[in-house]
């Protein structure tokens, strides 16, 4: 892995970049312990061991009914379970095959009213250090070392006093008890790959000072990790289903990295999981931006796999998404959210023409307003947004895209932990091994749920 990066390493910027989310998701099968993310009876996270890798010994047990959730879609046995050891006997190219030709029409389909008179997500950033940070890092038991900048050697924190602003209205300001009457006797829970995940470290950090600590617990990390209240009989989960549809990438830790082999006609491992939660917080992308995939399909005998696209792909998950969507939630009863895609910051190019390096460095937001980067790829949020538009009121947007584009100071960079060795010319080359795609906390990510918050 680390040689192939080092020999690549003068290609094709393309190519580098998709490496670059590659070699980053090969850091994520190693994070698998979320460091910090414990049990309150485990030792501090200092200790913790990166390489320790947990087994995913929690399915639902107590928390979810034995008895199997109703069918889902024409599907009736459940497709072949995907592992890292799946394997395609052949691949051919895709046949056009689509699981749901057409979303399910929500009853009340149709353009959907404007329910506010301000866009929330079109405004600017605004230096606020007396409104921000919401929390102290240090003072969150669930940070994830791979979030955590100042622990790990971030002095410039200038990155945590940012308030977001919206163009003609306020935010609603955050309150913690106040979210937490709003889950009372409710389950939230978000749903999704790494980035969603530091939303959801985000949110317990928001609110766990609240709890008292006998009060609150966290089960160990594995797909779904739950964050219990108990004087408010509410949860804050988190399930890891980077791709959404069943995949040889469910599980958090023992995961292939080389290929993605997906069901694209399944849900229903996932959505046995989700379908309890009162609130429903789902994100996919990344995972999607690292070339072809391969679809294969609950019905095939042969182990034969159609390849595609990763944004073809990523339509065929949404539709059959969209499809439990429009069949299973009541929006009087439930409340879906879809995150859309968190940029990245890999070129500094984008920003300062004719620069070199990534977000490495970067202290400051981006002023530019409109300010667009080529990795938040349009045709996706295209696709995104017609999948969403289909689904009416079932289901609304944190569009937190292009807030999150101006944002190149708010990423981990070198601050965080590395589960890889680095080696002597990676430490003297900074930029070379930059995170410019996670969120340092306190940071964006809390103002993503600060906007979950107005919409509750
Ligand atoms: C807030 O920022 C201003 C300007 O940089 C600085 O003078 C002040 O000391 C800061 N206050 C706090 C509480 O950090
Ligand atoms: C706790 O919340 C669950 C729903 O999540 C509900 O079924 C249960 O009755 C509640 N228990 C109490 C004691 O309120
Ligand atoms: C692959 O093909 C072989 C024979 O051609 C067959 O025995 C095997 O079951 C196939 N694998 C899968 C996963 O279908
Ligand atoms: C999100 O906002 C951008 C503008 O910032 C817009 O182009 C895009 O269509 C929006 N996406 C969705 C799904 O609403
Ligand atoms: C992941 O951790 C294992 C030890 O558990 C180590 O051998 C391997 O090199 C690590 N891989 C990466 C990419 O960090």
């Amino acid at each position: 892995m680390h040689q192939r990066w080092q020999k690549r390493k003068s290609q094709l910027p393309l190519i580098a970049i998709l490496l670059f989310i590659f070699v980053a998701f090969t850091i994520l099968y190693n994070e698998s312990n979320i460091p910090g993310i414990h049990h309150r009876n485990s030792p501090p996270s200092g200790v913790d061991g990166g390489e320790v890798r947990p087994r995913s010994t929690f399915h639902g047990g107590d928390f979810f009914s034995p008895t199997p959730p109703q069918s889902f879609g024409s599907v009736r046995n459940p497709p072949v379970r995907l592992d890292k050891h799946a394997i395609c006997n052949s691949t051919v190219k895709y046949s056009g095959r689509r699981a749901f030709p057409a979303v399910r029409r929500a009853a009340e389909s149709g353009v959907r009213p404007p329910d506010r008179k301000c866009d929330l997500f079109s405004g600017k950033w605004i230096f606020d250090n007396k409104s921000h940070p919401l929390y102290e890092e240090s003072q969150c038991p669930y940070m994830s070392d791979q979030l955590a900048c100042h622990k790990h050697g971030r002095h410039d924190l200038g990155y945590q006093f940012w308030k977001w602003q919206p163009h003609g209205c306020n935010l609603k300001r955050w309150n913690s008890v106040e979210m937490w009457e709003k889950l009372r006797g409710k389950r939230l829970m978000f749903v999704g790959d790494s980035l969603n995940r530091g939303q959801w470290i985000s949110m317990l950090c928001l609110l766990q000072a609240a709890i008292p600590s006998d009060q609150r617990s966290i089960t160990p990390n594995s797909e779904l990790t739950i964050f219990r209240a108990e004087n408010y009989n509410a949860t804050v989960e988190f399930l890891w289903a980077p791709l959404l549809v069943e995949s040889n990438s469910d599980d958090p830790v023992d995961h292939r990295l080389s290929e993605r082999i997906l069901h694209p006609d399944a849900v229903r491992r996932h959505s046995s999981r989700w379908q309890h939660a009162d609130i429903l917080v789902f994100n996919s992308y990344l995972w999607w931006r690292q070339g072809p995939v391969k679809l294969l399909w609950s019905d095939e005998q042969n182990g034969v796999c159609e390849e595609i696209g990763g944004q073809g792909g990523m339509e065929l998950a949404m539709e059959v998404w969209a499809d439990w969507v429009a069949g299973n939630v009541d929006p009087s009863k439930k409340k879906v959210f879809f995150v859309t895609m968190s940029p990245t910051h890999m070129s500094k190019d984008e920003w300062e023409p004719g620069s070199r390096g990534n977000c490495y460095g970067e202290k400051e937001p981006i002023e530019d307003e409109g300010y667009w980067g080529r990795d938040s790829d349009m045709p996706t949020m295209r696709m995104v947004g017609e999948v969403l538009r289909q689904l009416g009121s079932k289901v609304t947007v944190l569009n937190i895209t292009q807030l999150s584009e101006y944002r190149k100071d708010g990423h981990p960079t070198i601050y965080r932990k590395f589960w890889e060795t680095l080696g002597p010319e990676k430490l003297a080359d900074p930029a070379s091994y930059s995170d410019c795609i996670h969120w340092c906390l306190p940071g964006v990510p809390d103002v993503w749920n600060e906007l979950l918050f107005q919409f509750l």
